[in-house]
């Protein structure tokens, strides 16, 4: 996810530009950059890094005044974030300069082309790419350039595109990414998100897909592709800035609770593209996943996954457990590094580790160009957007979808899965996305059952099979966020020990969906409910049985159990914030965590 702004009027454009980028940084901050048009010429800067440092380099090399310009902030989906990657990007006459949040699926076939007819290209980005199609289309009307370069991509795309032959408009145009296009008394505004142009003025336009706007000094006009002038209204925006830049939720972490559905769909088209990419080892005698935390539960989900489709052994270790305990590793294994940062310090030891002991490394990672993913041997990219959240929600999921992706691949490849399998797993990974909105949109009974259960003093969470580490993740997310003791446990060891816990105050929440060990989970249940623990159910929608045994259950959709883990998350995540938030707990900045643990 990137943000991006544009503005023209009256007023300086520089200051306008930087402040509204301020208000979009939640969206991405690997880089930054601005471009404006003055005497018929574009100026830019573009810097590795934050706004503030952006801000640094142009009090040193101040741009000249403007009335007009395009702004960008990164995060990298594409090439690293680095000066070069930084947006603006340029034509090759340097007359047409693009911002663009999103990501061109087809930029590779667009990119060999437009070399063929001698457009010369400086950086990795798929964004580079609209920049040559548009100077390629150009024949003296920017409106129309943009829309002969859009017609030939596939992707998502929220752009903004200056042109020093037409320094009095900006063109804008969006698919699938967020933009809007503003006016107020200061000018006429483009951005991703409001929080941009709050202080400027409140009436937006929100572009629908494949609509083209054209902002100058007289007004705003919008467009489709046919380039037939189309109708627009004017909405007010109510929102506070500080809530906007959370899209209106209360906390981050709620929003991206929310942005799952979004990552998920992202992630099984352009995501699937690089897994099916990779080229699998023939040869892998065993696979070792080391992550930790939140990541290293999805490590223990994906040795269900990997080992039931790939018929290859899997041991998951805590990063700092692994390299101090002389792992059985070689040249035949592959070591799967989980990480949303790429920047925890046990990780990236636990990888130096493997390395040297000639593994190969694939790393599952959120951050583009982060430590990890430069020192991997491959990296497939979570594209989960910023997790500005400390307690990981969405960057989880992610990492279950490419280990659902990864083995499935990874199946195929070693001939261990038959095509109609195979099909139909894709099928249901496909059908995911919509089954986790459909949960997110019952979040009001999950919000009765936390705010009836937040004053109890202990969780535990049970859950047998691909469920434990669900119950492992369950109980991570309660205490990190809630500060409430809780523990996650495999369902079936209760009678070894745990269940000497279990009284009137504890609540107990059970990973009870269909599946086949449904029965012995209700027979835990039972167990918990002779000595009076406080149930709370996750089950299928359909199952009538559990409401005799449980008083609170949660519903998540119906779908085979061996991909319910990408379901049963969510409950779980929105339990633990509504407890958390009933508790009146800093949600998004949980006492003595950080979001990237980057000390061993
Ligand atoms: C998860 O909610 C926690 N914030 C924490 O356990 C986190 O998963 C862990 O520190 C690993 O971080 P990483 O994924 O960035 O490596």
């Amino acid at each position: 996810m990137c943000g991006i702004v544009g503005y023209i009027g009256p007023k300086e454009a520089v200051p306008i530009l930087l402040s509204g980028l301020k208000r979009l940084e939640y969206r991405g901050y690997d880089s930054a950059g601005i471009a404006v048009i003055s005497c018929g010429k574009i100026h830019s800067r573009k810097i590795p890094g934050k706004i503030n440092d952006l801000i640094g380099v142009i009090a040193k090399e101040p741009l000249p005044k403007a009335g007009l310009g395009i702004a960008h902030t990164r995060w990298a989906t594409h090439g690293a974030p680095n000066k070069v990657n930084a947006h603006p990007h340029s034509s090759c006459d340097r007359k047409i300069s693009v911002v663009h949040n999103g990501i061109i699926e087809n930029y590779l076939k667009l990119k060999e082309s437009l070399i063929s007819e001698g457009h010369r290209f400086v950086s990795q980005t798929d964004t580079e790419v609209l920049a040559h199609l548009i100077e390629k289309f150009y024949k003296g009307d920017l409106k129309d350039a943009v829309i002969e370069a859009i017609k030939k991509v596939e992707g998502s795309f929220a752009l903004g595109v200056v042109s020093a032959d037409e320094p009095d408009k900006i063109v804008c145009a969006r698919q699938d990414s967020p933009l809007i296009v503003a006016e107020g008394r200061a000018g006429r505004f483009i951005a991703s998100d409001v929080p941009a142009i709050l202080e400027h003025c409140r009436r937006v336009v929100y572009l629908k897909d494949r609509e083209v706007a054209v902002l100058d000094n007289n007004g705003i006009r919008v467009f489709d592709l046919n380039k037939r002038e189309v109708r627009f209204k004017f909405d007010r925006v109510l929102m506070g800035a500080q809530s906007a830049q959370k899209g209106g939720f209360p906390h981050f972490m709620l929003k991206e609770i929310h942005e799952q559905p979004a990552v998920l769909k992202r992630l099984l088209s352009s995501g699937a593209r690089e897994i099916r990419r990779f080229s699998y080892p023939r040869k892998i005698k065993n696979i070792v996943i080391v992550a930790c935390g939140t990541a290293y539960h999805a490590g223990l989900v994906g040795k269900y996954i990997i080992e039931s489709l790939a018929r290859i052994p899997v041991a998951v270790d805590l990063s700092s457990e692994f390299r101090y305990r002389d792992p059985i590793v070689d040249k035949g294994t592959l070591v799967l590094a989980i990480s949303q940062s790429g920047e925890t310090a046990d990780t990236l030891a636990a990888v130096r580790e493997a390395k040297k002991k000639g593994a190969c490394v694939v790393s599952i990672c959120n951050v583009v160009g982060s430590s990890l993913t430069r020192e991997s041997d491959h990296v497939f990219y979570t594209l989960a957007g910023p997790e500005i959240g400390v307690a990981s929600t969405k960057a989880y999921t992610a990492q279950l979808a490419v280990l659902y992706m990864f083995g499935l691949e990874l199946a195929r490849s070693l001939k261990t899965i038959s095509q109609n399998s195979f099909k139909a797993s894709w099928k249901v990974l496909n059908s995911i996305p919509a089954l986790q909105a459909e949960i997110l949109k019952a979040h009001r009974s999950v919000e009765k059952v936390g705010r009836k259960h937040h004053k109890f003093g202990s969780f535990l969470f049970l859950g047998r099979n691909i469920n434990f580490p669900s119950a492992l993740e369950g109980a991570l997310k309660l205490k990190e966020i809630s500060y409430i003791p809780a523990e996650g446990y495999a369902a079936g060891e209760m009678k070894h020990g745990p269940i000497a816990l279990i009284d009137e105050y504890r609540a107990v929440v059970c990973i009870a969906v269909s599946s086949r060990i449904y029965d012995k989970m209700i027979s835990n249940i039972q167990e918990i409910k002779a000595r009076s623990g406080k149930l709370i159910a996750i089950a299928s929608a359909g199952d009538k049985a559990i409401r005799t045994h449980v008083s609170e259950t949660i519903f998540i959709p119906k779908i085979d159990e061996f991909f319910s883990p990408l379901l049963v998350a969510l409950p779980l995540q929105m339990l633990a914030y509504t407890i958390a938030v009933s508790r009146k707990c800093p949600v998004d900045q949980p006492r003595n965590l950080a979001k990237s643990v980057t000390v061993e």
